[in-house]
């Protein structure tokens, strides 16, 4: 007989149809997330889920699932949502997608930082809206990236790809917060390894990589934003929580610093009354940092493989750990 397993979203195909020629497969149809009720009958009985970085995966849903439930395979490399403590007592993989979406979403980063410094939001709206009269000699005036100094928290893979970018692209300094050194980007980039307020004294752009979790929750916050430059930029590509967002408007709009690129915000969708809509000089995408056609293919791969791998209770290509 073949496995039950609950897919919490429409994921790219052909790895969708792999999973539909191998197992008893319910996929949620809808564009936005199951609600809690919709996800917690839709798993009962399955041996595997594959969730979403808005499904939050914890003890309520394991027990709805029950005890026959093996493997959560999680469709991002962010595994906030998981509770993985919870599933480890209880013997369920947890799987992620690292690796594949570094790339695009170092993309993202680069172009938040552009788009912030040299305004991208305000000169496109003056065009949209029929407001662009003249060339302006103080107009849309934004600031230098070249020869800048980046300061990357979290040198992981993602905080890497960013840095060669602006290193080799943009003539960079490469500053970096880590649990360790990183001998490949002091060697390639250069890039030095500093405390946390040294970083934050000293980047012109500061580049948010580090993983969320309780200890990183607003890292970001009124403290921290005090001790940037007045002309710094924040950039943030990896998960809503590690920034207050009430402290990120009080500084920007009190010009404490210049600027910020958000793809990530806490909660996402930003909600309509957020104060920071308001701000032109505040990027914000929808988490579109891992949106590209292939990337979005090998995610699905991967999450896939994960998946197949944990109902028949062989090893993960890639299991999280910690
Ligand atoms: C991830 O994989 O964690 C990303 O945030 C999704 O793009």
């Amino acid at each position: 007989m073949k496995k039950k397993v609950f897919v919490c979203r429409r994921i790219p195909e052909p790895a969708l149809k792999r999973l539909e020629s191998e197992v008893d497969l319910t996929v949620w149809p809808s564009e936005l997330p199951p609600s809690r009720s919709d996800l917690l009958q839709h798993v009962r009985g399955c041996e595997g889920i594959l969730s979403l970085l808005s499904d939050r995966m914890d003890a309520e849903v394991f027990d709805a699932a029950g005890p026959q439930l093996r493997v959560v395979s999680n469709y991002a490399v962010g595994f906030n949502n998981v509770d993985v403590r919870e599933a480890r007592t209880r013997g369920i993989k947890v799987g992620n997608t690292p690796g594949v979406l570094t790339e695009a979403t170092a993309d993202i980063a680069a172009g938040l930082i552009l788009a912030t410094a040299r305004r991208f939001p305000e000169s496109i709206d003056q065009v949209k809206r029929l407001e662009w009269k003249t060339w302006d000699p103080l107009g849309l005036l934004g600031l230098d990236l070249r020869s800048a100094t980046l300061g990357i928290i979290g040198m992981g893979r993602i905080g890497m790809a960013l840095a060669k970018r602006m290193h080799y692209g943009w003539d960079m300094k490469i500053l970096y917060t880590a649990r360790s050194d990183k001998p490949d980007a002091e060697s390639l980039l250069n890039a030095k390894r500093v405390d946390l307020e040294t970083l934050l004294r000293t980047a012109d752009i500061v580049s948010l990589h580090a993983d969320y979790n309780p200890s990183t929750h607003h890292l970001i916050n009124s403290t921290t934003l005090a001790l940037m430059k007045t002309r710094a930029i924040l950039i943030n590509t990896a998960r809503g929580g590690l920034v207050d967002q009430q402290a990120l408007y009080e500084a920007i709009k009190r010009e404490i610093i210049w600027g910020a690129g958000l793809d990530v915000t806490d909660p996402e969708p930003l909600p309509a009354d957020s104060a920071l809509r308001e701000l032109p000089r505040c990027v914000i995408l929808p988490h579109i940092g891992s949106a590209t056609v292939e990337t979005r293919q090998a995610m699905a791969d991967i999450a896939v493989n994960n998946l197949i791998a944990g109902i028949h209770g062989r090893p993960l290509s890639h299991e999280v750990t910690t």
